[in-house]
């Protein structure tokens, strides 16, 4: 029922012509793979050439980050509007490095997560614990108040196309993950803030991805549970033989 959606997170790697070069030489090994849709979420510069690149309808291209307003003066942001003129579906809200490097907090998720399902893109909102939460035992209590405030004052109604990525700060980018029991629990309870936040049959239907080094030897153990619907992937998504084969190992 929900389909599995793998996605890439250059983060800032590639310059628009290795951008482009990426989606050339990707697009021929996953043509044919439709089992999972496929977000690319290139750096702002490289957006264009991506767009611009000739490519299979089940890869899609998303933004890193946004501002919650249509414009202003923000130097250096980038707004819905313009992520959706360049032809965007998806924007990534709230990524641990958003949070650690630039004062993103649970109220700014909050806005923008408003003003993406506003404008018809489609959220991939990511919360994760630190490994001193983990360790203190307080993982629930973070995941569930990143949750809850991220969806105040959203009407259930209007949140259908919404996506939640779980990365545990201490798996990104560390080879380290999570173990799929350990991905499981937090999933499951990640589902069940979003029933009592919204109501069941969103959280029933919203998908949550995991994220914090999958890479092809673990895509195939990691991506695709009962509560895990798919991946969002760094580092292994910067070469697209690598990211083709996560793709690949998805379908279990
Ligand atoms: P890595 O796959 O490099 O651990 O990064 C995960 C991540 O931050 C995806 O958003």
């Amino acid at each position: 029922m929900r389909k599995p959606l793998i996605a890439a997170n250059w983060k800032m790697y590639k310059t628009p012509a290795e951008a482009a070069a990426f989606v050339q030489a990707f697009d021929l090994l996953v043509a044919h793979h439709h089992h999972a849709d496929i977000v690319l979420f290139p750096s702002a510069s490289s957006l264009a050439a991506v767009v611009g690149t000739p490519r299979s309808k089940h890869i899609q291209i998303g933004g890193q980050d946004m501002h919650w307003l249509n414009e202003g003066a923000y130097t250096g942001a980038t707004s819905p509007l313009m992520l959706k003129a360049i032809g965007c579906t998806h924007v990534l809200i709230g990524h641990s490095e958003r949070r650690q490097y630039f004062n993103e907090t649970d109220t700014t998720v909050n806005l923008k997560l408003k003003s993406a399902l506003a404008h018809d893109l489609i959220p991939i909102v990511c919360i994760g614990e630190h490994l001193n939460e983990r360790e203190s035992d307080l993982t629930a209590k973070v995941l569930e108040l990143q949750v809850a405030v991220a969806l105040e004052g959203i009407d259930p109604t209007t949140a259908h196309s919404m996506i939640f990525a779980y990365e545990p700060v201490w798996a990104i980018g560390t080879g380290r993950t999570a173990t799929p029991a350990t991905a499981e629990q937090a999933h499951k309870l990640i589902r069940g803030q979003i029933a009592a936040s919204l109501t069941p049959a969103i959280a029933a239907s919203t998908r949550i991805l995991y994220g914090g080094s999958v890479r092809p030897e673990n895509a195939a153990t990691l991506c695709c549970l009962e509560d895990i619907d798919g991946a969002l992937v760094g580092g292994a998504s910067l070469d697209p033989n690598s990211f083709a084969e996560i793709i690949i190992q998805s379908k279990g």
